[in-house]
């Protein structure tokens, strides 16, 4: 059966238990933590995916969320080699503003 496209939803949480329509876009995590910049600044354009990658990396990294794992279950970044001792290992040493 074709997934609901979430309107307007900016939690990676409420995307993953609602079983919405996803874009994979994990792959972005490895991306960026591999790029070691100091500063990250995407600004445009509208409805690009922002909001909602900003609560993505929040849900990968802080310890908060350390026991959500298994959203990101299936996607590019769980693919990666020791994906899960990789979050681990970053959870809670990274501040996500
Ligand atoms: N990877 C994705 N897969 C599916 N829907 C997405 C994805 N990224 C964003 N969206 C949807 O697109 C819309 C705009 O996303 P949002 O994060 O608010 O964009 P921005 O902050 O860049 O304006 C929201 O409805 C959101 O659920
Ligand atoms: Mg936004």
């Amino acid at each position: 059966m074709a997934r609901t496209v979430g309107i307007g939803i900016q939690s990676f949480e409420k995307i993953r238990r609602n079983n919405c329509f996803y874009v994979d876009k994990t792959g972005f995590i490895k991306e960026w933590w591999e790029n070691q910049d100091d500063v990250t600044l995407i600004t445009r354009p509208r409805r690009f995916g922002k909001t909602l990658m900003m609560d993505t990396l929040e849900q990968f990294f802080s310890i908060k969320y350390k026991e959500n794992g298994e959203l990101f279950e299936g996607l590019s970044i769980w693919k990666e080699e020791k994906p899960y001792e990789q979050r681990c290992f970053h959870s809670g040493r990274q501040a996500v503003l």
